[in-house]
């Protein structure tokens, strides 16, 4: 199995945690290369739903290492407790590593996203609240604690003593809210780096080593295509390369160690957070119906997702831009029961019709031009056999397919790791086996 990429191609939970799952099998690496705890990755394990916000899905095999690459912004009290959480349930967390050069997400951080967030107003990101912009701000600033500053702890001094400085003059002068101590976020980040020291290597060579020696490495992307901090809508994006361009920014290797390039996308769209959706459902027994039935509620924030129709232009945009060859499909079984279904193949904006995916949406009025589709009645939530599937779902499939000038490899419907249906046999046995 050579070097495979998992990326969401919409606004984030398209199901990457149930695929990074069933390509883990095979792996000997998983991957993190991006975003921090603000995703959510839903998997099965030992009977029991878990999600993992920070540690590689893969962590549930025992042949499994796991990395979180250099791209990552880690907020370590997240990570310990999701290491002890593992632990509660016989998981072996002995191969989790974080990557030096990750930075690390303190409480200031946390404080600044949520007060920068509640002065926007009706204006807010509608971010997670978990701190990542600011850890990303520090960063690129060139002042962010990094993991491997958790290993020499006079220098984690001298750099929390600044850092604290620095943000308390914002919380108090801007923000107009209390300082924070600088001793005990010391003394917190003291404890995390005792817990974490073990677990914190440069782990750039030995990715290298396993790619020379042929090892499976699975790169596992969070956030999604359109919530990219270049290509997404911005301002309503994550401060992360969220696109399989990220993945060497991010872990340090070069284009050439990737060859499967796989996108997730739903058979409809969500979104959590603010920021443009055009293809938003407002009928209430439509959205009713993919919201409950799809269990729409944010896994790291239990907000509502919005729900709206899939939208072929900005799923042709998002293939494009991450060079997608392998496209799955997850919760069609959701669609049962509607009686149409709508599908976005171009915009209206400013009464000129677009198939290309704007640059800014903000303050334009995008009309979306549908396509309308008989919808199916039947569960297929069991179907194992493409050919066994209603022959509504399948035009609606296809569709899709010819749009996009893309064969969809797998299609899921259902939760469970075998709710799967194979579309392309083919691509399947040559990335999955
Ligand atoms: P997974 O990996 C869905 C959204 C937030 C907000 C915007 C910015 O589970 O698909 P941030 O806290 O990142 O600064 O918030 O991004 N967002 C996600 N939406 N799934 C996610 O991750 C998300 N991670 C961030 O709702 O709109
Ligand atoms: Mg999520």
């Amino acid at each position: 199995m050579p070097s495979n990429v998992i990326v969401g191609l919409q606004w984030g939970d398209e199901g990457k945690g149930k695929i990074t799952d069933l390509l883990s099998k095979n792996s000997d690496y998983v991957i993190r290369y991006q975003g921090g705890n603000n995703s959510g990755h839903s998997i099965h394990v030992k009977n029991r739903y878990f999600v993992l916000h920070l540690i590689p899905s893969g962590v549930i095999y025992p042949n499994v290492t796991c990395i979180v690459g250099a791209g990552v912004v880690i907020d370590p009290k997240s990570f310990i407790q999701e290491i002890k959480n593992l632990e509660s349930i016989g998981i072996d967390v002995s191969k989790v590593f974080i990557e030096h050069r990750a930075h690390i997400t303190m409480p200031y951080h946390l404080l600044i996203d949520q007060y920068r967030e509640e002065s926007l107003g009706k204006k807010a990101i509608g971010t997670t609240h978990r701190g990542i912009g600011p850890t990303y701000e520090d960063k690129i600033a060139r002042i962010g604690i990094r993991a491997l500053d958790l290993l020499d702890k006079k220098n984690l001094y001298k750099k929390i003593q600044y850092n604290v400085h620095l943000n308390n003059a914002l919380i108090t002068k801007i923000y107009k809210k209390p300082p924070l101590s600088f001793e005990e976020i010391y003394h917190e980040y003291e404890e995390y780096a005792n817990l974490l020291y073990k677990r914190i290597i440069d782990s750039i060579y030995r990715i290298h080593r396993a790619f020379q020696e042929k090892k499976n490495l699975l790169f596992e992307g969070a956030q999604a295509m359109l919530l990219d901090i270049n290509y997404g809508t911005y301002p309503y994006v994550t401060p992360s390369s969220t696109t399989t361009g990220g993945v060497c920014t991010g872990s340090g290797i070069p284009p050439n160690f990737l060859e499967n390039f796989i996108g997730i996308s739903k058979a409809y769209c969500t979104r959590v957070g603010n920021g443009p959706f055009p293809t938003e459902i407002f009928n209430q027994n439509v959205n009713n119906h993919i919201q409950k039935k799809g269990n729409e509620y944010g896994s790291t924030t239990q907000r509502i997702r919005r729900c709206g129709w899939l939208d072929l232009v900005a799923l042709k945009y998002s293939c494009m831009i991450n060079g997608i060859n392998c496209l799955i499909v997850t919760k069609l079984d959701i669609l049962s029961g509607l009686n149409v279904l709508k599908i976005c193949v171009k915009y209206k904006i400013h009464h000129k019709i677009f198939k290309n995916f704007p640059s800014d949406m903000q303050g334009k009025k995008i009309e979306c031009i549908f396509l309308e589709f008989p919808g199916w009645k039947e569960d297929i939530s069991f179907i194992k056999e493409y050919d066994h599937l209603p022959k509504n779902c399948k035009n609606y499939v296809e569709y899709i397919e010819k749009y996009l000038q893309l064969k969809i490899v797998l299609i899921s419907v259902g939760s469970e790791r075998n709710q799967n249906i194979i579309k392309n046999n083919q691509l399947f046995n040559k990335i999955f086996s």
